[in-house]
Order: C-alpha cells, then structure tokens, then sequence
C-alpha cells in the first residue's frame, strides 16, 4: 500500500507560544482506517486541521495524495472530506441544498443520485427539505457527515466522531465507515473511546503533548502490551501466598478470597496449566476462574502514563 498521507517533521506553534505539535511525522496508507488516540489536549484537532488547511502549518511537510497542503492547497484539500469535532451549519439551508452546494465548491458536477445515496446511507433522505435548524443534534451530525461526503473525497477525516453521540448514529457511522472502506475510501479519526480504534481501526496511532509516541497495527499492539489476568475465587480465603508459589505473580484481593495471577498475553495456556497443578499441590482449592485482557484502555493509559512519568 502507497502513503496517501505523508508527514514528515511537522510542528506547531500557535501565536499564544503555546507549542501543540513537536516534530510529527505520520504516514497514513491508502484505504486503511487509522485511529488517532490522544487524551484531551493532545494535538488531534491540530494535527487533523493542518492536514485539512483550517490551521496554517508550521515547519515541516505535508503530502495530501502527492500534493503539498501549501503549494498545492486547492488540488490536496479537493481530496479530503472533514467532519470537525464541532458542528457548524448554515442553519437556514435545507440539507438537500447545503450538502449540494457543499459538492459544488469543489467543483464537482451535479450528481443528484449521488448526494441521495449518502443521504439515503445516513437516513437522513426523508429530511432533505428540513431547514438544518429544524434538526437535533444527531440529525445535525448526519448532515456534517453528508456534506463532508459530497464531493466523493479519497480521505475522511472523523475528528471525534462519537463523542456524545446516541447509539444508533454511532451504528449507522461504523456501517457507512465500512462501506467507505470496501470503496477505497482511506479514513482517519480521532479518539479518545478506545473501544472504538480496537473495534475499527487497522493501525493505530498514539499522540501525547504534540507527540506521536506509537504508530502501530491494533492487533500487533494488542498482543504485544496486552496482559492477561486469570482471578479465582478460593474455596477458603489465604491469608498469604503461600511460601512455594512466591516465584509467580500471584496477589490476593478481595480479604483473601480471591487470587490474581498476572501474564503476559502472548504466553500460553502452559502457564495457566502449570499454575493450577501447582495450587492443587498445595492444597488451594477454588470455586470460580475468570479470565481477563487487557484492553487497548490500559495499555493506552499506560503508555501516556509511562511518558509523563518517565519510565
Ligand atoms: N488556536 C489556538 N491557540 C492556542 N492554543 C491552541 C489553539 N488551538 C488549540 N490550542 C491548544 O493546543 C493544544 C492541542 O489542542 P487540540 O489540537 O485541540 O487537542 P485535541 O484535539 O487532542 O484535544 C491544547 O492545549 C489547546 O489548548
Ligand atoms: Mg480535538
């Protein structure tokens, strides 16, 4: 797969001195669905609004499918559809009239047929003649997406697309996604629900304080930092771990009446195997096994939380 988005040594000062990108570089390839994950602050809006051309850049370059978002503003931004993290719509237009006219900037061709399979995909057709201020929030969110959809761009930029949104926007966003996706469509968003990049994303990214601190396959990263927890409630509580099992990572919770014995995901049942042959050996009974993994949740809070700390 080719890079359609390439950033190479990007950063970003605002006139307030306020530094909220440091040397980014990020290449996103053509027809993944990447998940920027970042805590509040972070540079997410910045990093996606520079890249769009809402943000003037500072040093460094930016290639929108070949083209360079300064010399080449109008050819890299016709490539892009962005749905910001704020809605803002021309209240007065009915949202037939606003995703056309969204079309047109950029120079595309009427296409009704079009504009009404996006409409139609975001059930958002029945609403076409409603006056956009007519609309709730959900409603108004669809329309964002639609318009940002109209001009069949090669890139979507989702910039918190589900932050205080229902259930069944959330669904219908993850079923358009992955119809985009089938079409090529390359996608990037912005998060910071976890679940959601474990869920959608191909490769994830990490950024903290203006940082990119990992770019990695959700899977790959899944199964290198993810732990597992294995947790049994005993038959009769301990009042310590036993002299003989102190070599393994055992701890006790819950007043004695429940053990925890943590490992690393990528070993296998042999440890849990091994682990239970010897609690019979001591004797420990038990009544109930759980088994936990970690999510892409704690190895993110771990990861951010490492970088502050310095470990
Ligand atoms: N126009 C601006 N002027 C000064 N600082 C800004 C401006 N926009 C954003 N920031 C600051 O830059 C940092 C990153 O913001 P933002 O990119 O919105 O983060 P995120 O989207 O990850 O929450 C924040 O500390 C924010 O206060
Ligand atoms: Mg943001």
């Amino acid at each position: 797969m080719s890079d359609i988005i390439a950033i190479d040594g990007l950063s970003k000062t605002y006139e307030s001195g306020f530094t909220a990108l440091r040397d980014v570089n990020l290449h996103i390839r053509k027809g993944e669905i990447f998940a920027l994950l970042g805590p509040n602050g972070a540079g997410k809006t910045t990093l996606i609004s520079i890249v769009c051309g809402i943000v003037n850049p500072g040093p460094g370059t930016v290639l929108v499918d070949g083209c360079d978002i300064r010399r080449d503003y109008r050819a890299a931004r016709s490539r892009i559809g962005l749905v910001p993290q704020e809605l803002s719509t021309d209240a007065f237009e009915t949202v037939w009239a606003t995703v056309n006219f969204s079309r047109g900037l950029f120079g595309k061709p009427a296409d009704p047929a079009y504009v009404e399979k996006v409409l139609r995909d975001l059930s958002l057709w029945d609403k076409r003649k409603d006056k956009i201020m007519a609309l709730s929030g959900g409603m108004k969110r669809r329309v964002m997406i639609a318009k940002a959809l109209a001009h069949e761009p090669a890139i979507l930029f989702l910039d918190e697309p589900t932050a205080g949104v229902d259930v069944e926007l959330r669904r219908d966003m993850w079923n358009l996604v992955r119809g985009l996706r089938e079409r090529g469509v390359t996608i990037i968003l912005t998060t910071h629900y976890i679940e959601e990049a474990e869920e959608m994303a191909d490769r994830v990214g990490v950024i903290s304080g203006g940082e990119i601190i990992l770019v990695e396959h959700t899977r790959t990263l899944m199964e290198k930092l993810g732990r597992k927890e294995l947790r049994l409630q005993l038959a009769a509580p301990l009042e310590a771990i036993p002299a003989g099992l102190s070599d393994l990572n055992l701890v006790l919770e819950g007043d004695g009446h429940e053990l925890v014995y943590g490992f690393d995901a990528r070993h296998d049942q042999a440890d849990v195997a091994g682990l239970l042959r010897r609690l019979g050996e001591q004797g420990i009974e038990f009544r109930d096994l759980r088994t936990r993994e970690s999510s892409l949740e704690d190895i993110f809070v771990d990861l951010v939380h490492n970088r502050r700390t310095g470990d």
